[in-house]
């Protein structure tokens, strides 16, 4: 038995969850889910986005699935609080194109520092971000993209960075990217900046293999990928440290569809695969994972973000029918 916290978090985050869960009570494992706040609604209802009560379960538990949150002007990201407190080190996308089989790769963001590190000063006229790297932050993310790498077959690691432009923070980057990729003489190493990655993931995404990137970087190029395959609504995370792992769809709340029974539960069901494989329950994850390719291969059922007029649960139902 696995016990799970489970934040729905706020808008579809709710919606796509019950689709999730719904899938994986169907599993033979057995998971003990306990269900936990944050976000938005959270913080109307008691006056904080991220209750220590929720963290604690995080730790504790052998794995959390997160739904997504909606952001609080002048409040603190709770995702990137939860990511922060739990040292979930490693963004994991993976990003995959049903249509041409050659658009399979994976971003690896770092999780923990970088402009997201939580240091921003307002001095009244002059306000300051503060873009945190450190060696040990860009040795372990670059390590573990090169053993994901040989772990998954990928011949190539691709660097992206700004080091033309931050030859401080982004050279470390680049520079232990380089020292790290002596010890992979297997897997092919080179490096593009931010802004061609940008153009290059549109004009050949099939070159891609893994990229490893830096925080508010691979945010933006996680968005720019969905683009790339279709959807938000397809594209699943996971955030793993040394101690636990948080699974979560790439998008966010997304109010303008909310509460309307539209959102597209696969980059959650996915997300909850890759939950799946981080528990070692690899053969269930694939069982998940094909019933989804299955239903978007066959593309009878489809919600409003792909092309289709079938809402969540019809997703969710043509899934349990596959599996
Ligand atoms: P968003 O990802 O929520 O939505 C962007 C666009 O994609 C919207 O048009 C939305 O309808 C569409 N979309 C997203 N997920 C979809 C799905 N599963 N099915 C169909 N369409 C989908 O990003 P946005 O609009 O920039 O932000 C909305 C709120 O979400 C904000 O408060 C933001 O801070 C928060 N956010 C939270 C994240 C998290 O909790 N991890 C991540 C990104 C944004
Ligand atoms: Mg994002």
């Amino acid at each position: 038995m696995f016990k799970i916290t489970v934040i729905p978090g706020d808008g579809i985050g709710t919606e796509v969850i019950q689709s999730a869960v719904e899938i994986l009570e169907t599993l033979n494992t057995k998971f003990d889910f306990v269900y936990q706040d944050a976000g938005k609604d959270c913080y109307d209802k008691c006056g904080t986005n991220l209750p220590s009560d929720t963290i604690e379960s995080c730790r504790i538990s052998d794995a959390t699935l997160f739904g997504a949150v909606t952001s609080i002007p002048q409040q603190k990201s709770a995702i990137v609080t939860l990511r922060r407190e739990l040292d979930l080190y490693v963004n994991q996308r993976p990003i995959r194109s049903y249509e041409k089989e050659d658009i399979n790769f994976t971003i690896i963001r770092e999780n923990s520092e970088g402009l997201y590190a939580n240091i921003e000063e307002d001095h009244g006229d002059e306000c300051i971000a503060t873009r945190k790297i450190t060696y040990n932050g860009c040795e372990r993310i670059i390590k573990y993209a090169f053993e994901y790498a040989n772990k998954t077959n990928r011949k190539r690691v691709t660097a992206s960075h700004k080091a033309n432009v931050l030859p401080v923070t982004d050279g470390i980057f680049k520079d232990t990217f380089y020292n790290i990729a002596e010890a992979y003489k297997n897997i092919e190493s080179d490096d593009y900046y931010i802004d061609a990655t940008a153009m290059y993931l549109i004009t050949k995404p099939e070159y891609f293999e893994v990229i490893v990137t830096t925080n508010l970087f691979g945010d933006i190029l996680s968005d720019e990928a969905a683009g790339v395959v279709g959807s938000l609504g397809l594209l699943p995370s996971a955030n793993i440290g040394d101690e636990t792992g948080l699974f979560e769809p790439v998008h966010g709340s997304a109010p303008d569809i909310a509460g309307k029974n539209k959102a597209n539960p696969i980059a959650t069901i996915l997300s909850s695969a890759l939950m799946l494989e981080y528990l070692g329950i690899n053969n269930e994850a694939e069982l998940v994972n094909n019933a989804v390719e299955d239903v978007i291969k066959e593309g009878k059922v489809k919600t409003p973000d792909l092309g289709g007029n079938h809402n969540t649960n019809d997703i969710t139902t043509a899934i349990l029918q596959k599996m």
